[in-house]
């Protein structure tokens, strides 16, 4: 697989240092400003999200049978509890006698005690790891109860590539997230380091614009060269990204100059040493891959105009050293350092939306992932509510 894989990059990427393009015969696009600043827009991608898998943490967290976590994603209150059997199942932390949270922001267990019970703080409905509701005070008072069918309501979820997904929304508790992440989520574990790392880094931060426009400038390699002069745009030949497609999913293949440099062979060629490989995972989650580690970002909207960008950095194993630690924080710097970039840009775009000078955002034909990802989320969004 890997071999082919590299292989078919090799011959791409010197077929487009040849042409002094890559695919050549894409076409460009406009995307309508509303698209990007509209409510109503937002809440129904927002229904599309919670129906694809979320990122939500990094297995690592959950180092061992008992272990549990929860927290709060896109809102939603969330119980993550790795299992007896190894893996990780997904609840909605939220209590089915009167709506309370049962387990409050945190983690614990895993620390070859017996799994605890989650008990709610409110009457002490308690549930256990596996969901299942273990006891009702006075349970007298319930006499319709069906106990067996009132556990903490289960979603969908997979562990890949180290990180938990999840589906957020409970009506597709039968969803497969290993299936929808699909023949590129395969691809990525099967690089080096990269098919159970550890997250080291975890952080979140706010930005004030729309996520469309965060995913955008991560399609394209045209700015590199003006906006990240000071940063990594040394590193790579002037737009210059190689991209395939797997379903709603793209890998996108940024040739760096070291490839015209060494002219490597096609025999025994390593794609991460020559090039920045971006795993998009529609609809909103990019994992960076560099040559010994990742850079996952997962975005969360929070309003049309404003997005909470969850990161998390994957490592082959937790840093044994000190000298390991600031090689990796030194990686998490330079990624900050270049997103900030991306991201400022992305709120002078925002703040410029309402102005009236554009209907539609324009681009060009080596931008054409974006459009193609706004068409395909629309199609998806058409979708979802003709479904019903
Ligand atoms: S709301 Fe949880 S026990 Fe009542
Ligand atoms: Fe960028």
């Amino acid at each position: 697989m890997s071999e082919n894989f590299a292989a078919a990059l090799h011959r791409r990427a010197t077929a487009a240092m040849q042409a002094g393009r890559a695919d050549a015969d894409a076409q460009g696009g406009q995307v309508k400003v509303a698209q990007y600043t509209s409510e109503a827009v937002l809440q129904q991608e927002l229904g599309l999200l919670r129906q694809h898998p979320q990122p939500v943490a990094a297995g690592s967290s959950l180092a061992s049978p008992g272990a549990w976590l929860s927290l709060t994603h896109f809102g939603i209150p969330l119980l993550l509890v790795r299992q007896q059997g190894g893996q990780v199942d997904a609840f909605l932390n939220v209590c089915r006698h009167r709506g309370a949270r049962v387990v409050p922001e945190g983690s614990g267990g895993g620390d070859g005690t017996a799994a605890r019970a989650f008990v709610c703080p409110y009457h002490a409905w308690t549930y256990r790891p596996d969901g299942s509701l273990r006891g009702v005070p006075e349970s007298f008072g319930f006499p319709c109860l069906k106990q067996e069918e009132s556990g903490l309501r289960k979603l969908a979820a997979a562990e890949r590539a180290g990180i938990v997904w999840v589906v957020l929304d409970p009506s597709r508790s039968d969803a497969d997230p290993g299936r929808s992440l699909g023949a590129l989520m395969d691809n990525l574990e099967s690089l080096a380091g990269l098919g159970s790392p550890v997250a080291f880094a975890p952080r979140s931060y706010e930005v004030a614009a729309n996520w469309k426009l965060l995913v955008d400038g991560s399609f394209e390699a045209y700015h590199f060269k003006v906006a990240h002069r000071q940063t990594i745009a040394h590193m790579f030949v002037d737009n210059m990204q190689v991209v395939d497609e797997f379903g709603l999913h793209r890998r996108l293949y940024l040739i760096k100059t070291k490839f015209s440099q060494d002219k490597p062979e096609a025999a025994g060629f390593d794609p991460r040493r020559y090039g920045n490989l971006t795993y998009f995972f529609f609809p909103n989650t990019t994992i960076l891959v560099q040559p010994d580690h990742a850079q996952l970002s997962s975005l969360e909207p929070l309003g049309a105009g404003r997005t909470r960008v969850h990161e998390l950095t994957l490592i082959p194993q937790a840093p044994a050293s000190d000298k390991a630690t600031a090689h990796w924080e030194a990686n998490v710097a330079l990624y900050r350092r270049t997103l900030a970039e991306d991201y400022e840009l992305a709120e002078s775009i925002q703040a410029g939306l309402a102005s009236g000078a554009n209907d539609a955002l324009t681009f060009g034909t080596f931008e054409y992932s974006a459009p193609r990802f706004h068409a395909q989320l629309q199609q998806q969004v058409a979708a979802m509510q003709a479904a019903g």
